[in-house]
């Protein structure tokens, strides 16, 4: 089954306005199409409409880093989903590991995003740490990432197809000290499993799985060349528009 591969860009709060622009200035007319790699920036709420009108005719995916699970109503401060796509946004970064710690989400409420997501027509990037859990189903004793099984629940099979899950050990994050390929590995296949378990095999084998995590651009290529590695998702080596574009073509 050939997964294309995702370089996913998460800016987290950083750049003003004018630098997120000219980052899709420079880049939008270096990438590939989007059948050979898929490319992807998350940014601030506050910068996506000119981020969208930037890169428009360019293959570059533009998406929030969050949002709520309400499309309207009294929720001071947070991010209608439904106004997210209503603007061109692409889809939107969902349980980073940031939220889960900082602004303590749970699994049952990401599970509400997801589906929020989903209805909306805004493609999940859905984020998971190391967490792993047993799980008995019948008389078999299954290793599954127990995230994934509440981040997402009720989602219909069909709807998989919009959602890319990123294996980001929490240790990993901003720490200089990415997995090596082999515990990276075993991470993003443990979420193919997980999918599998949950729905099934094919379902399983079309999911793209990317992993997380001090990536850079001499590590990016020996991770990806793992089986279950679709692709990464980057934090801080995504901010300069070089070093970015060094990793897509990598
Ligand atoms: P770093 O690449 O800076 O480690 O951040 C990873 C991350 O959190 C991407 O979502």
């Amino acid at each position: 089954m050939k997964r294309v591969p995702i370089i996913a860009g998460n800016w987290k709060m950083n750049k003003t306005l004018d630098k997120a622009v000219e980052f899709v200035n420079v880049i939008k007319d270096q990438l590939p199409s989007p059948d050979q790699c898929r490319v992807m920036i998350a940014a601030q709420p506050l910068f996506l409409a000119d981020m969208i009108r930037a890169a428009a005719n360019s293959p570059l995916q533009i998406f929030a880093e969050n949002c709520y699970y309400h499309d309207f109503g009294a929720f001071t401060g947070e991010v209608s989903p439904l106004s997210l796509a209503d603007m061109g946004v692409d889809g939107t970064i969902l349980g980073h590991s940031e939220r889960r710690k900082i602004f303590h989400e749970s699994d049952e409420l990401i599970n509400k995003k997801v589906l929020a997501a989903l209805r909306n027509n805004l493609s999940p990037l859905l984020c998971c740490d190391e967490t792993m859990g047993r799980k008995v189903a019948g008389n078999e004793v299954h290793w599954v990432v127990s995230r994934i099984l509440t981040d997402l629940r009720d989602v219909p099979r069909e709807d998989l197809s919009k959602i890319t899950i990123a294996y980001e050990p929490s240790w990993a994050i901003g720490s200089g000290q990415s997995a090596d390929p082999v515990q990276a590995e075993e991470g993003c296949y443990l979420i193919r499993q997980t999918i599998a378990d949950m729905y099934d095999d094919e379902a399983a084998q079309q999911m793209s799985v990317l992993y997380g995590g001090s990536v850079n651009a001499e590590n990016a290529s020996k991770l990806m060349a793992s089986e279950d590695i679709d692709g990464c998702l980057i934090g801080g080596n995504s901010l300069k528009p070089e070093t970015f574009m060094q990793l897509v073509n990598s």
